[in-house]
């Protein structure tokens, strides 16, 4: 079998599409005279909408340059859906804002439309994440080796605050598979005080089902083992 290579957007693009899914659901089934229930659904948006901007202005800072150095008469669809992406964060965020300065008055109608709409969000992230995993991803692939690709990402990771790196593991570990989940802690205790690597966990138990939770107490340094040779193989 090929020995895989790195996708530098992967992970992240997972927990980026289990946030979306579960704030999309969340509006889908919100009570709208629940006070309560709409205040924490709208706070939920509004940082989902945050961390989408980060994310996209990161990938224009450290990701896209590299792309267009690659293939300078490149038109990157990326580039363009950002765009676009902005432009729809910022109609989300006055739609959430309003329906948050209005709680108590706020009717069936208003989240259905800001349902309808985030769903539409959703949609068009989910066809840019799988353009860029794919079509981006190849590119740099070809172009650089896996050490390359991941010194961009080092660059990228470097750059966030310790709230946004933890903010991005958080989604991540929740979203993986266990194989990825164990290579990461393994790589995280390396580098990350206890007290961080201990909150992650726990925050990453309150997100697991009882079977991967059952999987993760027992790995064994064997297991975290493989899945370390597993990555390093394809760098
Ligand atoms: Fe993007």
């Amino acid at each position: 079998m090929q020995a895989q290579r790195h996708n530098i957007y992967t992970l992240i693009h997972k927990g980026i599409r289990r946030q979306l899914c579960h704030c999309m659901n969340a509006l889908g089934a919100l009570d709208y005279k629940d006070n309560h229930a709409v205040i924490t659904v709208m706070e939920e948006l509004s940082e989902v909408l945050v961390f989408c901007q980060q994310h996209l202005e990161h990938e224009n800072t450290f990701i896209h340059p590299i792309l267009l150095q690659l293939q300078p008469t490149l038109s990157l669809q990326s580039v363009h859906d950002h765009e676009e992406h902005e432009i729809s964060i910022l109609k989300l965020h006055r739609q959430v804002l309003s329906i948050r300065n209005n709680v108590g008055q706020v009717v069936a109608s208003d989240i259905l439309d800001l349902y309808r709409n985030f769903a539409l969000f959703v949609a068009e992230n989910l066809l840019h994440m799988h353009d860029e995993e794919t079509h981006n991803a190849n590119l740099l692939m070809r172009h650089l080796s896996d050490q390359e690709i991941l010194a961009i990402e080092h660059r990228l990771v470097s750059s966030l605050t310790p709230q946004q790196s933890e903010q991005s593991l958080n989604l991540i570990l929740a979203a993986c598979t266990h194989q990825e989940r164990s290579a990461l802690l393994q790589e995280l205790s390396a580098v990350f005080p206890p007290e961080t690597l201990i909150r992650l966990v726990i925050n990453t138990s309150l997100n697991l089902p009882a079977t991967e939770l059952h999987k993760l107490c027992h790995t064994s340094t064997a297991d975290a083992k493989d899945s370390r040779i597993m990555l390093e193989g394809s760098k």
